[in-house]
């Protein structure tokens, strides 16, 4: 195969067939919602790059603290010829694991943003010509069609992405990953702790305000891909923590009465001054709930790393 291969999964109009369905039914209900998978055309993928770098926001260094320590554990108890990674963004962390997986056939990158694939493919193959990489543009949250690729197969999926989808999406999304696996394969999943609520909320809401444009870049995507006239500048940025269910909420706060069109859909939706707009969830976990997530699913805890801190959790199931 070529060493670099990128596969749209979706069809070409799926992705604006899908953002008029969450635009319509997210702003039509009460209280009003977004997902947060649109926050990520190419600008807001640069936004969580520079998101990542900031001194506020502990969980990349921490889980790639893990991942530095653990890489060589991982690649033992999996020995993966095929590394899927989930919601992959740039692939930085990933290149620890890329270096400890000795037998590596192939790196399965999977995102809904093509930018940050295609930017990550092109730098993993020059960095390293031995490797293959079938990038995949495709919505985790569906279901997924993986390439034929040699197993056993180890599935990552980091970041503490999986923070983002709702409890209840959380089993689907779980019971689907189980379905994908045979025996033999496994999964290694990034989950942030519960921790103190002012360092947790000082992550969502940085002293340079990244966060707060990355949040308002999803406006931004409803302007540009559905004609709509939101004004980032009338929204502010909220972060806020639900400590009943243990989770940050990211919020776009309306600063007046004002009704936005959205010419698309032909739709005018009314903000009240005070609104609130949820953009994002960020749960956060404990040991006994994720090993209680993924037993559900079939999948049982094999392993569990923290960083030296406690902030973060890389957990690794093996299927049997
Ligand atoms: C929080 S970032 C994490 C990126 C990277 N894994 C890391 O640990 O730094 C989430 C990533 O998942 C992607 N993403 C979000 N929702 C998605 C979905 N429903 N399907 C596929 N990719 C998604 C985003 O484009 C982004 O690259």
């Amino acid at each position: 195969m070529s060493p670099f291969l990128l596969t749209r999964t979706l069809p070409e109009d799926a992705t604006d067939a899908a953002l008029r369905a969450d635009v319509l039914e997210g702003l039509t209900r009460t209280p009003k919602t977004l997902p947060p998978k649109w926050f990520y055309d190419a600008h807001g993928s640069e936004l969580f790059e520079q998101i990542t770098e900031l001194p506020e926001y502990y969980p990349t260094r921490a889980e790639r603290e893990i991942l530095v320590d653990r890489a060589g554990e991982i690649a033992a108890a999996t020995g993966a010829r095929t590394l899927v990674e989930l919601g992959s963004g740039s692939s930085d962390k990933t290149r620890h694991l890329l270096d400890a997986l000795t037998d590596l056939a192939v790196y399965v990158p999977v995102d809904v943003s093509e930018s940050a694939l295609t930017q990550a493919g092109h730098a993993l193959i020059e960095e390293r010509p031995g490797l293959n990489v079938h990038a995949l543009i495709a919505d985790f949250t569906g279901a997924l069609a993986l390439p034929e690729t040699p197993g056993p197969r180890l599935l990552a999926f980091l970041g503490g992405t999986i923070g983002n989808l709702l409890p209840a999406e959380r089993a689907t999304f779980f019971a689907g990953l189980r379905a994908l696996l045979s025996p033999g394969d496994a999964l290694l999943l990034g989950t942030d702790l519960v921790k103190d609520e002012q360092v947790l909320v000082r992550a969502y809401d940085d002293a340079a305000g990244v966060t707060a444009a990355f949040n308002k870049n999803v406006l931004t995507v409803v302007d540009r891909e559905l004609g709509a006239d939101f004004d980032a500048g009338a929204f502010d940025h909220v972060a806020l923590w639900d400590s009943a269910n243990e989770w940050i909420e990211m919020r776009l706060r309306s600063r007046t009465d004002q009704t936005v069109k959205i010419p698309a859909l032909d739709l005018a939706v009314d903000f009240a001054a005070g609104e609130e707009l949820r953009t994002e969830i960020s749960a956060k976990f404990r040991k006994e709930g994720v090993r209680t997530e993924l037993s559900t699913a079939g999948l049982e805890l094999a392993h569990w790393w923290t960083d030296r801190e406690g902030r973060f959790a890389l957990s690794l199931s093996v299927v049997r």
